[in-house]
């Protein structure tokens, strides 16, 4: 079994909390894309573990994968070991693998990341953490991998092809050029360190598929962050999307058996970039304030606003969704009234689904339903029926609108705050 969990919106749409649920279930979790961009948060026993790079499912047996397709920064992914050692998580080589191809992020790469931002007229808002300039080296095939960290000499070898031109880019952009060779023997330490945690992640999936054993990949990011169907330029570098997994992963597409959308009851962005429904108003704050709108990797306050149909209506096209995890419904108890976003009026024009650029989503004007709201607070409900009727209402609504099943509902942060619908 091989089950892909995206998600569908922007990201932080509880990615995190519903891997960790699902992962008792699983022989293996994967993270195929992204890296410590990502901020997925699972709450256990009492306890916030705040992941980066390391997939959600750690806290139980699974194996865990950090595909080829991801890109890794070698000195956070040793925080967070350590970070699960004192919390009494131990994560060895027998538990966790790197693909061997795992780009990884160097210095230069957080360095230009903040000096092109720092740079643009238009922000994007990226998260610094070099993520869009070690997918360029990618695709420039200049990329440092996992293996060559883990040998010194092939190393200094790529470090000496790859620098110079790095010190030239630094210093067009107002850098210091010394960066560039900056941090070496940190690197040269830890890739002896992750040396027995390297694999061939295809390999070790493929296998066990053959071997009848459950696979899970854990997608990052969202899907309009998508790097070629997202809003750009107010995207990630990396294909968020479910077939991306596939292709990250080194996975047939035969093999794949469901795909998970985990969508939030409203929506939110952190960064720059369109978002129609955006409330920048007392319902927006109370979004953020009882969603604990903040990012989990940077701080930044999410932008808060109501659901977007059109956008999810294009995540289930991109993904080919088979149910949804519907997440944080909770957060909308002791709204009045609640408005989900139908369509768009665009120059007269009425639309129901996102236009292709930015520029006109961003004049898009939302089309809105209002639904009468619920003041009982529900974060202890364990069954659909259990809801008060115009949360089943709005749930029921969603699901017609979106076309697909909604498989969980989640109410609150904990683990025992998720029911199947
Ligand atoms: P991810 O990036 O998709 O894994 O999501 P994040 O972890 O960045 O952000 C989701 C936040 O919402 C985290 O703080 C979760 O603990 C929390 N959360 C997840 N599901 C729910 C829910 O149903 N209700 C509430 N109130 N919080 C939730
Ligand atoms: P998870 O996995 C929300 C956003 C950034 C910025 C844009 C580009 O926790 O859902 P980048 O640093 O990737 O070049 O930034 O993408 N972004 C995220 N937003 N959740 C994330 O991850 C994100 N990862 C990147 O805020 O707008
Ligand atoms: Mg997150």
């Amino acid at each position: 079994m091989f089950t892909i969990i995206t998600g569908a919106q922007f990201g932080d749409e509880g990615k995190g909390k519903i891997v960790d649920m699902m992962a008792s279930h699983y022989d293996i979790i994967a993270r195929f894309q992204g890296g410590d961009n990502a901020g997925h948060t699972v709450v256990a026993e009492g306890k916030i573990y705040k992941l980066h790079l390391i997939p959600s499912g750690v806290l139980f047996d699974a194996r865990l994968l950090i595909g080829p397709g991801t890109v890794m920064n070698p000195g956070i992914l040793m925080e967070e070991l350590a970070m699960l050692s004192e919390n009494g998580v131990g994560v060895p080589p027998s538990k966790l693998g790197i693909d061997a191809k795992t780009s990884i992020i160097m210095p230069y790469h957080i360095a230009l990341d903040r000096l092109r931002e720092s740079k643009r007229t238009v922000k994007i808002g990226t998260t610094s953490r070099g993520i869009g300039y070690a997918y360029i080296d990618k695709v420039g095939r200049d990329e440092i991998q996992m293996a060559d960290i883990a040998d010194k000499n092939r190393f200094l070898k790529r470090l000496d092809e790859i620098a110079p031109q790095k010190e030239a880019a630094i210093k067009e952009l107002g850098g210091d050029p010394m960066i560039a060779r900056s941090e070496i023997d940190d690197y040269i330490n830890i890739g002896v360190k992750l040396r027995p945690y390297i694999t061939d992640v295809s390999r070790e999936i493929n296998l066990a598929l053959k071997q009848g054993k459950k696979v899970l990949a854990e997608g990052a990011q969202g899907t309009h962050l998508d790097i070629i169907h997202g809003t750009q330029k107010f995207v990630t570098s990396s294909s968020t999307v479910a077939g991306s997994a596939c292709a990250s992963l080194g996975v047939g597409p035969t093999k794949v058996s469901n795909v998970i959308g985990v969508i939030k009851a409203y929506i939110t962005r952190v960064g720059e970039g369109p978002l129609p429904t955006e409330q920048k108003n007392d319902t927006g704050e109370h979004l953020r304030d009882k969603g604990g709108e903040f990012g989990t990797t940077t701080g930044r306050p999410r932008r808060c606003g109501w659901f977007d149909v059109p956008l999810a209506l294009k995540s289930t096209n991109l993904n080919g969704y088979t149910s949804m995890a519907l997440t944080k419904l909770d957060v909308l108890t002791g709204l009045d009234t609640l408005k989900l976003c139908l369509g768009y009026e665009l120059e007269g024009k009425r639309l129901d689904y996102p236009p292709e650029h930015s520029d006109e989503i961003a004049r898009c004007k939302p089309v809105y339903v209002e639904l009468p709201g619920w003041h009982e607070d529900i974060s202890d409900t364990e069954s659909f029926s259990a809801l008060p009727e115009n949360a089943r209402l709005y749930v029921e609504m969603l699901e017609k609108l979106i076309g697909v099943g909604i498989e969980y509902v989640s109410i609150g942060p904990g683990r025992k705050q998720t029911f199947m619908k």
